[in-house]
């Protein structure tokens, strides 16, 4: 049995730990953090990731994985996955301070022959840059040899455990003969012959350049980022001309060339990655003399929806001091309680500066922790959001908002307009309730 290590215990390390132990390998996750370590080493989640607890309980109660914050762990691994955070720096620069102090500290504990592979999202020519800085920390009596390949990952939140396990690509960055290697691990995924395996859908597996490995992770952000944008400028136009994106978006869609995904117009994309990935994309750009205008009007549009949020609830209300505005959901999006880049707070930051009493209600957000804002009430649930208020917003889709019960939540209120920003309620339902329904793109 070869010996995985998986450095950084965060979402996307957690994940591929559970995952590979699950599907057979021995995986040892390690952390700086020893707090995080031990509770994982208990099967405790320091977040949401539905299945994830199963798995991660089955295979540490298999033996086959188990967490440390002790590096020495890392002795004798054949395969060194590298999963630890690349926020935005300065100019949206990543910040490659932890890989460095990973790769580091992992480099005096590395056997001759053993593979890095490089998950976290890193700039491309990383790869190269990861490969030096282990060089130059090996100790004396290494005989050099060691290879880095780079695994991209596409793990969405809330369903990270679904796309680890049926993926539509591997892919790969690297030379041969480490990345038929790491191919090996991934063979139970590669060829779906697990318990709830889909052998009809099998993954392709991609082998590329390094660099070409690291770049296809920023080109698939970049594209569902552009092409929800793209939606919403969509929208927008249609809602100056008198069209329906709610009939438009659907139909183009269904040309196969276009698909259906990532067409959800409203208040446009967030979270920890799409904003953090094309901002550093658009920052190789101008390192290498390139102006990436396509990537600066995705960041742009997307900036225009949340805007275009507290424009439509000022022309409904006129004044927004002093009016109690009622938001349902927090998240960035639906199955999370991740408020990274939320949408939905950055309308709350910026209704409160406007003076709103603003009321909110996220079925998993009921701590804001670090993302605190002062003068936001937290409500037990949708119908006390709407006790009183002059407005509501939805500005997360989660599914549970679509079953509302209309009637209730307009007898709560003192006004009747309802923002919908992520197109979840039924328009014709919530009138026959008395509710003014507002919306994006029509
Ligand atoms: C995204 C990518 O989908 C993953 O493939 C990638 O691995 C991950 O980033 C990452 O780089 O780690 P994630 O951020 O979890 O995953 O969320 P998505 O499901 O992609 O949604 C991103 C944002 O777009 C959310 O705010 C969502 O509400 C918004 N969205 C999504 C829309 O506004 N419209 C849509 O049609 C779809």
């Amino acid at each position: 049995m070869r010996k995985v290590i998986v450095v950084g215990t965060g979402y996307v390390g957690t994940v591929t730990a559970a995952c590979m132990a699950w599907l057979g390998q021995e995986v040892v996750g390690v952390d700086v953090d020893p707090v995080r370590a031990g509770q994982l080493d208990c099967g405790q989640l320091p977040f949401f990731e539905p299945y994830l607890d199963e798995l991660l309980r089955e295979a540490l109660a298999k033996g086959r994985l188990s967490f440390t914050s002790q590096l020495g762990a890392t002795v004798g691994a054949d395969f060194v996955f590298l999963c630890v955070g690349t926020p935005p720096g300065e100019g949206g620069v990543p910040d490659m301070s932890q890989v460095e102090t990973a790769v580091r500290s992992v480099a005096p504990h590395l056997k001759a022959g053993a593979i890095i592979v490089d998950k976290s999202t890193v700039p491309v020519g990383s790869g190269d840059w990861v490969r030096t800085t282990v060089e130059d920390a090996l100790p004396r009596s290494h005989p050099g040899r060691f290879a880095v390949v780079s695994n991209p990952e596409f793990l969405r939140e809330g369903s990270a455990v679904e796309d680890f396990l049926h993926p539509d690509r591997i892919v790969l960055g690297g030379e041969s003969p480490s990345l038929e290697e790491v191919a090996r691990l991934y063979e139970p995924v590669l060829s779906q012959d697990f318990v709830g395996g889909r052998p009809h859908r099998r993954p392709h597996l991609v082998s590329m350049t390094l660099a070409s490995a690291e770049m296809t992770k920023y080109a698939a952000n970049a594209f569902l980022a552009t092409k929800i944008s793209f939606a919403n400028e969509m929208a927008n136009i249609c809602e100056l001309v008198g069209a329906d994106a709610r009939q438009v978006l659907p139909a183009i869609g269904m040309d196969r060339r276009i698909g259906r995904g990532f067409l959800g117009h409203g208040l446009g994309w967030g979270g920890s990655c799409f904003g953090k990935d094309v901002t550093a994309l658009v920052a190789t750009g101008l390192d290498y003399g390139y102006e990436a205008s396509i990537l600066r009007a995705t960041v742009q549009v997307n900036e225009y929806q949340r805007a275009a949020a507290i424009r439509k609830l000022q022309a409904w209300l006129k004044v927004l001091k002093g009016k109690r505005i009622g938001v349902l959901g927090l998240a960035f999006k639906a199955g999370t309680d991740d408020l990274r880049d939320s949408a939905a707070l950055d309308i709350v930051h910026r209704l409160i500066h406007n003076g709103a009493v603003v009321t909110a209600y996220d079925p998993a957000v009921k701590d804001l922790g670090e993302h605190h804002v002062t003068g936001l009430r937290l409500a037990r649930d949708p119908y006390d959001v709407a006790d009183r208020a002059d407005a509501l917003l939805v500005a997360t889709d989660w599914p549970e908002f679509a079953s509302l019960d209309l009637a209730r939540l307009a007898v709560r209120m003192s006004g009747r307009y309802v923002l919908d920003g992520r197109g979840v309620l039924d328009v014709a339902a919530a009138s026959a309730a008395g509710l003014a329904v507002g919306g994006f793109g029509w």
